[in-house]
């Protein structure tokens, strides 16, 4: 496990980066200007997570309920994704960092999807840290999808209903590629999950911020580790004696 000044490292950091709104509001700014300012944010903490020895870091950048927000929102948050991923892949690539998308691809553009695929093989060979950005995702829908896929391979045959174990439908959901997050993250002053990695979170330690995710920083991540490496994890067993 990484050590930073005799500090736990989690492995895995998941943030549900909360309050750009409100950053832009308190500002007289409009709301998009907020996601902006989110971006800059976003630079900040993977720099800052790789430095600190993070090996996953997960991002909620849209959920399936963000579409019910207003169209020129929405179109803003896709455009700002599209325009990041052609101004920061060099920069990706410079660091080591591998990103991928988790999420339903089905409904987001063809356009967005290209600059998925741009990002995820522009960036396929980093190897310091895995930035993953949820996108379109939410985990009841994330769910529902993997029963139903587990539930067409029981019909065709390929699965029986009594090998399904917790591990097979990890190994099914968007995230089987990594580990369940140590650390959840939740910036802007909220305490609630919003439909976040409900199954993957079920040990994690969980850290709620009153900053606004525009004003997230280094620092502001060390406390957050600082927190969770004071933190003990019992995982439902006792304290070791
Ligand atoms: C989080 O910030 C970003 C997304 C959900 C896309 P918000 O846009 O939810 O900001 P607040 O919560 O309204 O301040
Ligand atoms: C959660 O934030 C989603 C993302 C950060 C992408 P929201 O702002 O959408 O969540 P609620 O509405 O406060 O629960
Ligand atoms: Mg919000």
């Amino acid at each position: 496990m990484a050590t930073s000044n005799n500090i736990k490292i989690p492995r895995h950091i998941a943030i549900i980066m909360d309050g750009n709104g409100r950053w832009a509001q308190q500002r007289g700014l409009e709301r998009p200007e907020g996601h902006i300012a989110g971006v800059e944010a976003v630079r900040r903490v993977l720099k800052a997570a790789a430095q600190e020895g993070v090996e996953y870091l997960t991002l909620y950048t849209f959920s399936t309920e963000n579409w019910g927000r207003p169209k020129e929102e929405v179109d803003g948050i896709m455009e700002l994704f599209c325009k990041s991923v052609v101004a920061e892949t060099p920069e990706l690539k410079a660091q080591g960092v591998r990103a991928r998308i988790m999420g339903d691809r089905s409904a987001l553009s063809e356009k967005v999807n290209h600059y998925i695929d741009r990002i995820e093989s522009e960036t396929a060979e980093g190897e310091r840290i895995t930035l993953i950005f949820a996108l379109n995702y939410s985990s009841r829908h994330e769910i529902t999808e993997t029963f139903k896929a587990m539930a067409q391979r029981i019909e065709r045959g390929e699965l029986k209903a009594e090998d399904i174990t917790a591990d097979t439908i990890s190994h099914s959901l968007y995230s089987r590629d990594y580990p369940d997050p140590d650390l959840v993250i939740r910036t802007g002053g909220e305490y609630r999950l919003s439909n976040f990695l409900m199954w993957q979170s079920a040990y994690s330690e969980l850290y709620f911020s009153p900053t606004l995710w525009p004003d997230f920083d280094k620092e502001s991540l060390r406390e957050a580790i600082e927190a969770y490496g004071g933190r003990q994890r019992r995982f439902g067993l006792v304290e070791p004696k």
